[in-house]
C-alpha cells in the first residue's frame, strides 16, 4: 500500500483535534469534520493554541507553524473526505452511531482507503461489518492527550488484512508513537485494565471509603500515576468512561465490569467531568 499522505478526522472534540494536530506536525495533510460547527471552531482554537506555545517555548520556528496549521483543512462536508488515504473517527462511543458513520464514509472514501476507528472498546469487526471493505477497517486507539501520549493500541477485527495493519502500524511510528497490538475483545488491553481501575475509584467514593482527594492521593502517590482516577476519570470525560464500562460488562458478560451507580448518576445528572466543568471535582 502506498504511503499515507492525507488523512481525514472524524469528530473535532478532545481526541479528534489532538489526532489532526499529532498528524499535522508530522507532515499529513488533515481533512477535519465535525456536525458540530462550534465544535469545529473549538478544535481549530486549541490546535492554534498549542502550537502557539511551541512556537513560544522554541520548539518549533514561526515558518514551521504555519506549515503545519496550513496542512490542515477544516471541512463542512465530508465529501472532501475522498481524498484521503485513511479516514479515523473519533466521534461519540455509540456502536449505532459510529455504525451510520462507517456507512457513509464507506461510500465517500476511495475504494483503497483504509476506514480507522478511535473507539476505546467498541468492536472493530462489528463496525467494519457495516462496510463493503471490512479487510480495510482498523482499531487506531490514540490516548488521551494525543499530542503527549506515546502509545497507539492498533486493534485489528476478525477481517482486517495484513497490508491494512502494516500501513497503519507505519502511519503511528510516523506519528512517533510506539504501537501496541490487541485482538477484538471489549476494551481491548487498555481500557480493560484501566476502566475497572477507575470504577472500583467510584465505588470507594460511593460507599465512603474515603474522600475524592484521598481516593486520587493514595494512587498518584502511593503507585505513581501522574493522576488518581477520579480526576482522570474527569479528563477523560465521564459520559465516555461509562460507555466503555457498559461495553464491557455487555460484553465480556461479567458482573464484575457494572458501572457503578455513582459514575452513572453523574452522568445522568450532566457532570461529564472536566469538558462540563463538573464531574467528581468541581473546576468551574
Ligand atoms: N496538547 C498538547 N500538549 C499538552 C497537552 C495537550 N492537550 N496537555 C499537556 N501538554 C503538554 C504540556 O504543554 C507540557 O509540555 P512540556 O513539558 O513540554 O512543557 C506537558 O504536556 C506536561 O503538561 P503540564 O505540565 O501542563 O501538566 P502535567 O505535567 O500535569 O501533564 C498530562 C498533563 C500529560 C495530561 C499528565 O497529567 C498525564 O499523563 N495524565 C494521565 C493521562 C492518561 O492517563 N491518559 C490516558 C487516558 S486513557 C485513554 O486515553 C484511553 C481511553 O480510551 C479512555
Ligand atoms: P468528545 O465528546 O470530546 O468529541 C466527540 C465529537 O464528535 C464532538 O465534537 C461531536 O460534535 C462530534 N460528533 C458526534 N457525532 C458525530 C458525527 N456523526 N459526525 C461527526 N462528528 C460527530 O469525545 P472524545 O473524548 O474526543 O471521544 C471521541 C472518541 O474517542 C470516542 O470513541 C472515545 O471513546 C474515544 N477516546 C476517548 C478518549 C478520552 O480520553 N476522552 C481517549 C481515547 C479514545
Amino acid at each position: 500500500m502506498a504511503e499515507i499522505k492525507t488523512i481525514g478526522v472524524v469528530g473535532g472534540g478532545q481526541m479528534g483535534s489532538g489526532i489532526a494536530q499529532v498528524a499535522a506536525m508530522h507532515g499529513i495533510n488533515v481533512y477535519l469534520f465535525d456536525t458540530d460547527p462550534q465544535a469545529l471552531a473549538k478544535a481549530t482554537s486549541s490546535i492554534s493554541s498549542s502550537i502557539n506555545l511551541l512556537v513560544s517555548k522554541g520548539r518549533l520556528s514561526h515558518e514551521q507553524s504555519s506549515d503545519i496549521l496550513g496542512r490542515l483543512r477544516c471541512i463542512s462536508n465530508m465529501e472532501d473526505f475522498h481524498f484521503a488515504d485513511l479516514i479515523i473517527e473519533a466521534i461519540v462511543e455509540s456502536e449505532d452511531v459510529k455504525k451510520t458513520l462507517f456507512v457513509q464514509l464507506d461510500k465517500i472514501a476511495k475504494s483503497s482507503a483504509i476506514l480507522a476507528s478511535n473507539t476505546s472498546s467498541i468492536s472493530i469487526t462489528r463496525l467494519a461489518s457495516s462496510t463493503s471493505r471490512p479487510q480495510q477497517v482498523i482499531g487506531m486507539h490514540f490516548m488521551n492527550p494525543p499530542p503527549v501520549m506515546k502509545l497507539i493500541e492498533i486493534v485489528r477485527g476478525a477481517d482486517t488484512s495484513d497490508e491494512t495493519f502494516k500501513a497503519t502500524k507505519a502511519l503511528s511510528e510516523r506519528l512517533g508513537k510506539t504501537v501496541i497490538t490487541s485482538q477484538d475483545y471489549s476494551g481491548f488491553i487498555v481500557n480493560r485494565i484501566l476502566m475497572p481501575m477507575i470504577n472500583e475509584a467510584f465505588f470507594a467514593l460511593y460507599t465512603g471509603v474515603a474522600t475524592k482527594e484521598d481516593i486520587d492521593t493514595g494512587m498518584k502517590l502511593g503507585t505513581n500515576h501522574p493522576m488518581g482516577p477520579l480526576e482522570l476519570a474527569d479528563f477523560i470525560g465521564l459520559d465516555v468512561c461509562l460507555s466503555i464500562m457498559r461495553i464491557l460488562h455487555a460484553g465480556l458478560g461479567d458482573n464484575k465490569y457494572a458501572p457503578c451507580p455513582l459514575l452513572v448518576q453523574y452522568v445522568d445528572a450532566g457532570r461529564l467531568g472536566r469538558k462540563r466543568g463538573l464531574g467528581v471535582y468541581d473546576y468551574r
